[in-house]
């Protein structure tokens, strides 16, 4: 079965292909209504989410496809004590497609140990995020014209931020990309990300100062602090606010620097940035449903190039 757990699921041609897909669909989105027509997606949520779960079950419904789901377990047998493997299990048999979330890294490839039908990985735990990475690389391709020769800052969260991880798993396979990852001490980039890098020949430092980093970028990919991950509230208070970028920090900034997050923000890019036409979040978050409608259509389809994706039905 073709699932999505980690995007390594895929060949880089793929993702190039999903990318060009993507692009493709966000010119002209209203050519691909409707060729889902009769398939089913569930949405299962067991982290709370506004883009990943509203972006697939619109690029599900614009693909003319229909969306169950739960978006609280606790409004599920969950609250009974349902297992994941019982409700994968009976969830796959009621939908052609399953979406899932879930606090504990892993879940999404157990889920599709049980899954009698594909499986996409909306986020396990701290660990990765596929379709956020497809969404990034999506945006990088429009907004900065490639995927390759850039300089690329990540600050904030780096240790519980998937977002990150992913990211950067990715990064790794396109030439001549060198990163700098922004953290505190506590949230440095996990030693197994560090290891992937350094084994792709990878230039990369570790820095404290967003400030003196900032100058040098292509690209900055702010992160939110992950409250959720840390195990206490004073733990958290330590890490929050340490890294904000505002206007004056900007102005050591190339000028055509991109500004990426996955989003949501809490107070780590302060709201008079939005207007900056370096600031690509909100674009990026629209690119998300491109992303996501080119992946379905993939699923669904696997060996299916982009020229080849049927015309939409008629009558
Ligand atoms: N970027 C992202 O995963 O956002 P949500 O948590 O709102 O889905």
């Amino acid at each position: 079965l073709p699932h999505l757990i980690d995007l390594d699921d895929l060949q880089v041609a793929q993702w190039e292909k999903l990318i060009m897909l993507a692009g493709e669909i966000s010119k002209k989105p209203s050519d691909y209504f409707g060729r889902l027509s009769g398939k089913i997606m569930a949405t299962l949520f067991y982290e709370p989410s506004t883009r990943t779960q509203m972006s697939f079950q619109t690029a599900m419904l614009r693909l003319g496809g229909e969306v169950i789901g739960f978006d609280n377990p606790q409004n599920s047998s969950v609250a009974k004590g349902e297992s994941l493997k019982d409700t994968v299990k009976i969830m796959s048999g009621y939908a052609d497609i399953l979406v899932i979330r879930h606090p504990y890294e892993g879940s999404a490839k157990a889920a599709s140990l049980y899954a009698s039908c594909p499986v996409i990985n909306a986020g396990d735990g701290g660990h990765l995020h596929p379709t956020q990475t497809l969404t990034d690389l999506v945006t990088l391709k429009q907004e900065k014209g490639r995927l390759t020769n850039l300089t690329i800052g990540l600050c904030g969260d780096l240790k519980n931020g998937r977002t990150v991880h992913s990211l950067l798993k990715a990064m790794v396979k396109f030439k001549g990309n060198r990163f700098v990852l922004i953290s505190t001490e506590e949230l440095r980039i996990p030693s197994y990300i560090r290891d992937i890098l350094q084994a792709n020949g990878c230039p990369f430092e570790e820095v404290f100062s967003l400030e003196e980093a900032i100058g040098e970028l292509d690209v900055l990919y702010m992160t939110r602090i992950q409250k959720e991950r840390f195990s206490s509230e004073e733990e958290y208070k330590r890490q929050n606010s340490i890294y904000t970028l505002d206007e004056k920090k900007l102005e050591r900034a190339k000028l055509d620097m991109k500004i990426m997050h996955p989003l949501p923000r809490v107070d780590e890019i302060a709201d008079a940035v939005d207007t900056d036409p370096r600031a690509i979040y909100f674009k990026q978050a629209a690119y998300g449903i491109y992303a996501r409608m080119a992946l379905i259509l993939m699923l669904f389809d696997g060996s299916l190039p982009a020229t080849a994706i049927p015309k939409p039905r008629t009558g």
